[in-house]
């Protein structure tokens, strides 16, 4: 589920510069019973199966014993949710561990006693939180240092003042009669900045009003 997001792009980009690395743990290399289940009855009943706490524990802590980190996330649709502010500040960190839920949910006891920050990408339920731990990997990497070519990229997105960006165009300056906005082709660069700001403003009052009430 991995290779097409790790594999490609910005990512696959930052991991051959040596800015990002990532490994994948398969929770079941670390199944101490001879089936090599993960999952089990739900206690008290109830449908959907349950991951083990064993499993999950092992794994966490062989990678605890390696490395520190600074946060161990479980992905999941009761966690906090995701947004650039939370972007941002986590992409300044070291080491994460991202464990990915699956089935109905896992033990709570992992998510008691060893996982330190629960993130939701959204509010709907996805079938696993692999989907999710993509997500949250590939917003995070895009803004280390160096990784996006023009680093003031990043600066100028959806979301980094709390603004949905304006829109662009690029040639032709005519296209069938859909034309591009005079200003963007003036050359007047202070004119060009204040518009762009104006439409910054006026996408986020129509689309996303809530954006410009948010305190942080
Ligand atoms: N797992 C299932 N649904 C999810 C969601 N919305 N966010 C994060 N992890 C999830």
């Amino acid at each position: 589920m991995f290779q097409g997001p790790f594999d490609h792009s910005i990512i696959r980009r930052a991991k051959s510069k040596g800015l990002a690395e990532i490994y994948l743990h398969n929770i079941r290399d670390y199944a101490s019973n001879k089936h090599k289940s993960v999952d089990d009855y739900a206690f008290g009943g109830g449908s959907g199966m349950v991951m083990m706490v064993q499993p999950i524990a092992d794994c966490i802590n062989k990678l605890k014993s390696e490395r520190t980190y600074d946060e161990i996330i479980y992905t999941s649709p009761d966690g906090e949710l995701l947004n650039q502010k939370t972007v941002n500040h986590m992409s300044g960190y070291q080491n994460i561990i991202l464990l990915c839920g699956h089935y109905k949910g896992i033990d709570e006891r992992i998510r008691e006693h060893i996982i330190t920050k629960e993130i939701s990408i959204g509010n709907y339920v996805l079938s696993g939180g692999e989907l999710a731990a993509a997500i949250i990997a590939d917003s995070l990497i895009r803004l280390i240092p160096g990784v996006l070519s023009d680093e003031t990229s990043a600066l100028s997105d959806s979301f980094q003042d709390d603004l949905i960006s304006p829109p662009v165009y690029t040639r032709p300056a005519d296209y069938n009669g859909w034309k591009v906005p005079d200003v963007l082709l003036s050359g007047n660069e202070k004119e060009i900045t204040k518009w762009k700001i104006e439409k910054g403003y006026e996408r986020t009052r129509e689309r996303r009003p809530e954006l410009l009430n948010e305190e942080e």
